[in-house]
């Protein structure tokens, strides 16, 4: 396993570019599927996820290439449909291939996505809104069966607004015959881009970003060429990241809107944040205050995926900090690793209490999940001494593009070792 090793205490100064979002680059790769002809992705990042679904999309028979950060994936003629099991297995949102094979081949046999570090994850919400337009779904042995003669477009009402159903919905939705609406659908950017990418290949959509999307079916897609929208969990995680070292960072190419309820948090903690076009510049304070209470929503609410970074920063601050998890049932995990750094935590269900710590201690610590580790490598670059987070591989290089390498060239004292 590889590890990061980190001597914290270093000041990060510097800009940097924010890559483009992960989560929306995966749905708009299964996307990729539906025109049957070729999709110029431009802003892709170069991660293990991404590559893993690169690598099923080859392995079902597309052709697929990547050069520079463009990915161009040619789907046309007959593709496989059956979804090969492990990368399904390994990465849970490879499940939104069901509703672009669905869509375009009316069958796809996809194995059930097992559970993972933060959560059950269920997917019935993907399940009953795909079965609302006409599938059939049969679950046995491990593997989800589903099929039809054609889809028919429908009026589904999503008990929650799960960004991975509202997304399956839609890729299946585009080739329904009719129109379907998604209530109480998912509202992230990364719903948008979706949209927009679906747009250009000649879909017809509506309402992305708020919570009610209307899809007319049509009968034939082309090519397109698209920019993915930048990461805003990465900007985030480096605006925490500036914020954690009282350093001054400028983040640039990202939208600004997207990060706000994350930019009025490091603003309560006391970062000076100024909020242009297309980037922020931040100036952290010596030591953070105490946010009174971060409670995670759907967007446009605070993050989930912010939680764990945001932990990190209010490990050291002036005061208590209330942490309420809504979105997901095991979310702490990365707790047990900072309370081994000193850090003063108590957790009580879904929530965790944070009382601030004058300092933070180096220590041997594991990423088990993806943001968790980020935040473990956030909390070494303000920590006395050395700082090992372990099987960094595994989780922070799903979703974080040479993290190390550019905390480095901002000033952090950081290595990887394999
Ligand atoms: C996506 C993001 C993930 C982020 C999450 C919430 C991707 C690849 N991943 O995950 O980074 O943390 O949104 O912002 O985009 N649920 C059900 N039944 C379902 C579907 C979901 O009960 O059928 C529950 C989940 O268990 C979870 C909650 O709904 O508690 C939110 O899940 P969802 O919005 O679907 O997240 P993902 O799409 O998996």
């Amino acid at each position: 396993m590889a590890v990061y090793i980190i001597n914290g205490g270093n000041r990060l100064e510097g800009e940097l570019r924010v890559e483009g979002s992960k989560n929306a680059v995966l749905p708009i790769l299964a996307a990729s599927i539906i025109n049957g002809k070729n999709s110029v992705i431009h802003n892709v990042p170069y991660l293990k996820d991404v590559n893993t679904l690169i690598n099923v999309l080859e392995s079902i028979g597309c052709k697929c290439s990547f050069e520079g950060d463009t990915v161009i994936v040619n789907s046309t003629g007959d593709l496989d449909i059956n979804i090969p099991e492990k990368p399904v297995r390994e990465m849970r949102s490879s499940i939104i291939l069901m509703g672009a094979m669905l869509g375009r081949f009316k069958k796809v046999k996809i194995s059930f996505p097992g559970g993972c570090e933060i959560g059950l994850r269920p997917i019935n919400l993907h399940l009953s809104g795909l079965r609302l337009l006409g599938a059939k779904i049969v679950e046995s042995n491990g593997y989800i069966l589903c099929e039809c003669d054609k889809l028919y477009g429908n009026d589904i009402y999503l008990d929650y607004p799960s960004v991975g159903a509202t997304e399956n919905i839609m890729l299946a939705a585009v080739m329904a015959e009719g129109v379907t609406t998604i209530k109480n659908a998912a509202r992230e950017p990364e719903i948008v881009d979706l949209q927009n990418f679906l747009n250009k290949m000649g879909a017809k959509i509506v309402g992305a970003g708020t919570d009610t999307i209307r899809i007319q079916g049509v009968k034939g897609f082309h090519d397109v060429e698209h920019t993915v929208i930048p990461d805003r969990i990465v900007a985030g995680t480096y605006a925490v990241a500036a914020a954690i070292t009282g350093g001054r960072v400028i983040i640039r190419d990202i939208i600004p809107e997207h990060i706000k309820p994350v930019i009025s948090k490091l603003r309560e903690s006391g970062c000076t944040i100024y909020r242009y076009d297309k980037d922020i510049s931040i100036i952290g304070k010596r030591r953070p205050n105490a946010v009174n209470i971060i409670k995670t929503m759907p967007y446009p609410g605070f993050p989930t995926d912010m939680q764990a970074q945001m932990m990190a920063l209010m490990c050291i601050s002036r005061g208590t900090t209330m942490f309420i998890e809504t979105i997901f049932e095991s979310r702490f995990k990365h707790a047990e690793e900072l309370i081994k750094m000193g850090a003063n935590i108590r957790i009580e269900g879904r929530s965790a209490i944070v009382k601030g710590v004058n300092k933070l201690k180096g220590a041997h610590v594991f990423s088990r999940d993806l943001r968790g580790g980020a935040a473990l490598v956030l909390a070494g670059l303000a920590a006395e001494g050395t700082t090992i987070v372990d099987n960094v591989d595994l989780h922070i290089e799903r979703g974080y593009e040479n993290l190390d390498l550019k905390l480095k060239d901002l000033g952090a004292d950081i290595t990887k070792e394999k």
